[in-house]
């Protein structure tokens, strides 16, 4: 019997990290339905119709280079406001949550509309000026040249378009456990899940 992780938040809160680790601790698969966007994003970008793309997505789309970049997570966050591309995506996304033992989603609307059903929701957040300390971090790293309070900038902005959208806005389901990551280094994150999860295995 299929065993669904749904894993929900902000960006740069440490879903994705976490995500990946406690698929990988458990054996289950792992879907980072912000590629779902990304990749139909990228597609509106080439002159596709974001509702075309979506319906018409593959798998293999989600491993195409560049979704990463700053133009195709713009592109992104405005498909994801349209309920048409949202609904084109909804059978791709419920079917994965079914596949095997078990399966990890992670994204924005994974408890509440995707996995409502989940056998356990997390909600992964922290403080703006640390999501947007840790991405400037990334960037540096990477190369990239930009300035914290930039980051700090279109951290807030993309908060409050994902919350403030009509359709599947950001928020934790009700029976979301909440793990604020601004205080935790990522194997204390990690720690967090993996035993909510396994609490909610041993008891199913
Ligand atoms: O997590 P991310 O940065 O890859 O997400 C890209 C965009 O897609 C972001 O603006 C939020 C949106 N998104 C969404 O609306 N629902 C999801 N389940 C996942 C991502």
């Amino acid at each position: 019997m299929a065993f669904t992780v749904a894993i929900d938040g902000p960006a740069a809160a440490g879903k994705g990290t976490i995500s990946k680790a406690v698929a990988a601790h458990f054996g289950f698969a792992h879907l980072d339905t912000g590629l779902l966007y990304r990749a139909t994003g990228a597609r509106m970008l080439e002159g596709s119709d974001p509702v075309d793309a979506a319906r018409a997505l593959r798998p293999e789309d989600l491993q195409r280079d560049g979704l990463r970049r700053a133009d195709v997570a713009e592109a992104a966050s405005q498909v994801a406001a349209n309920p048409d591309v949202r609904a084109a995506l909804l059978a791709f996304q419920r079917r994965f949550a079914r596949l095997g033992d078990g399966a990890v989603l992670d994204g924005r609307d994974i408890g509440t509309v995707i996995c409502p059903e989940a056998e356990v929701k997390l909600f992964v957040t922290a403080a703006p000026e640390i999501r947007a300390r840790r991405r400037y971090d990334e960037l540096v790293d990477s190369g990239a040249e930009t300035s914290f309070q930039d980051v700090l900038a279109d951290v807030r902005a993309r908060d409050a378009r994902d919350m403030g959208r009509a359709d599947a806005p950001l928020r934790p389901a009700g029976d979301a456990v909440e793990i604020d990551t601004s205080d935790l280094s990522i194997d204390q994150a990690v720690a967090r899940a993996v035993a909510v999860i396994a609490a909610a295995r041993a008891s199913g």
